[in-house]
């Protein structure tokens, strides 16, 4: 998959622009706050129909403009693509590919793929579950459309049996429908523990692999799923759900007592570990950036299995904190991947300049040069 060219009106801080890109490394540099993170984010609105900073299109409007406009040409083994954007104040989004209009956001999946590593990036190590959880379900329900309706329903009966577990506390008659409730939370979060124990399983392995080289064998990365109540080693869906079962009798009176669900999809978190040690307690923050680069890796490397071609890569700010051997790890290691990087210092990639294409940012104007 590889960004051919894109053209802005009154995106952010650009009044226009067009640039055509290399299928190698782009080096997007500049100064601060000059638009380098608003060229990536453009491309990335094109992939997943949002930026990954707002979710208020009204923000992306260059201050005062009346509508924004993005082109963007790819191509992939199989064809050629436009995509379309355009966003007014008066309009919702439109997007178009082709100049074919697009009935819902979600037909531009499975178009144009990239992923995107961005300083946010940082908070799956930093902080809590959530946040982890997070991470493998955005993955997980790009690969797979029916984990993101498993997720949608479960979110909704959760819902229903937190509040019927309060009301039972005022009204001991309810009590003889919970085991419905228990039944659906058991049989669509077993659902949702098997796609994230075989995803986990596989991303731990990839994401070890590329951590390995990153590091030059110095560090060993290990990420393992770590769900709410024990479910052994099994990733079969009956046995899970079995086991959820059990638990929910265990909780029982537990649960009548705080009026909450106390186990499951909910509270699962995923262990990330370098060395054997937790990366979010003990860590640098050097060690931090790779271990999270070392999981975006992993992810394009399944993608790469899913669809038969590398997905573009949008790196930005991540080399800020990566010293010169990390760094050129990092750029070996993702040779022929067409990657979009942006940078303060020209200066770091001095060394690699014959690989690289360079991208001027001034004041939002951009000059490959
Ligand atoms: N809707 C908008 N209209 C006009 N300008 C905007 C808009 N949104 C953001 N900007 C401006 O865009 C600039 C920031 O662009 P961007 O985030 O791409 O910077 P950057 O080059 O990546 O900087 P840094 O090196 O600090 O990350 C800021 O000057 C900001 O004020
Ligand atoms: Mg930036």
């Amino acid at each position: 998959m590889k960004v051919k060219s894109i053209f802005l009106k009154n995106y952010r801080n650009y009044d226009y622009a067009e640039i055509s890109f290399a299928d190698t490394f782009n080096i997007i540099y500049g100064n601060n706050a000059q638009g380098k993170t608003n060229i990536i984010e453009a491309i990335f609105l094109c992939a997943s129909g949002r930026s990954h900073r707002t979710p208020k299109d009204s923000e992306l409007l260059k201050y005062g403009r009346e509508f924004f406009d993005i082109k963007l040409e790819y191509s992939r083994a199989d064809r050629d693509e436009r995509i379309h954007v355009v966003y007014g104040i008066e309009n919702r989004k439109k997007i178009s590919i082709n100049d074919i209009p697009l009935k819902k956001i979600g037909g531009l999946m499975g178009h144009l793929n990239a992923v995107i590593f961005s300083p946010e990036d940082l908070l799956v190590i930093k902080q809590g579950p959530a946040e982890r959880r997070r991470f493998v379900d955005i993955a997980l329900s790009q690969l797979r459309p029916s984990y993101f309706f498993d997720l949608q329903q479960y979110a909704k009966i959760l819902m229903q049996r937190n509040n019927l577990l309060k009301s039972i506390s005022m009204n001991q008659d309810l009590a003889g429908t919970l085991e419905v409730w228990d039944h659906h939370l058991a049989r669509t979060g077993a659902r949702i523990m098997k796609a994230r124990r075989e995803f986990i399983k596989r991303l731990g392995e990839a994401a070890a692999v590329r951590h390995e080289k990153l590091t030059n064998r110095e560090e060993k990365l290990k990420i393992v799923y770590d769900p709410s109540f024990n479910i052994g080693d099994t990733d079969d869906a009956g046995e899970i759900e079995a086991a959820f079962r059990q638990c929910i009798r265990r909780n029982r009176e537990k649960e009548l007592q705080k009026g909450t669900t106390m186990a499951g999809p909910q509270r699962d978190d995923i262990d990330i570990r370098l060395n054997g040690e937790s990366t979010r307690i003990y860590a640098s923050q050097g060690q931090q950036r790779t271990s999270v680069l070392s999981m975006k890796l992993a992810e394009i490397d399944i993608m790469k299995e899913e669809t038969g071609e590398y997905p573009v890569l949008l790196l930005d700010d991540v080399l800020s904190e990566l010293d010169d051997r990390r760094k050129e790890y990092l750029l070996d290691s993702i040779e022929g991947i067409q990657t979009l990087i942006t940078s303060t210092e020209k200066r770091f990639f001095n060394r690699d300049s014959e690989r690289c294409a360079f991208f001027y940012v001034e004041n939002g104007s951009i000059k490959r040069e």
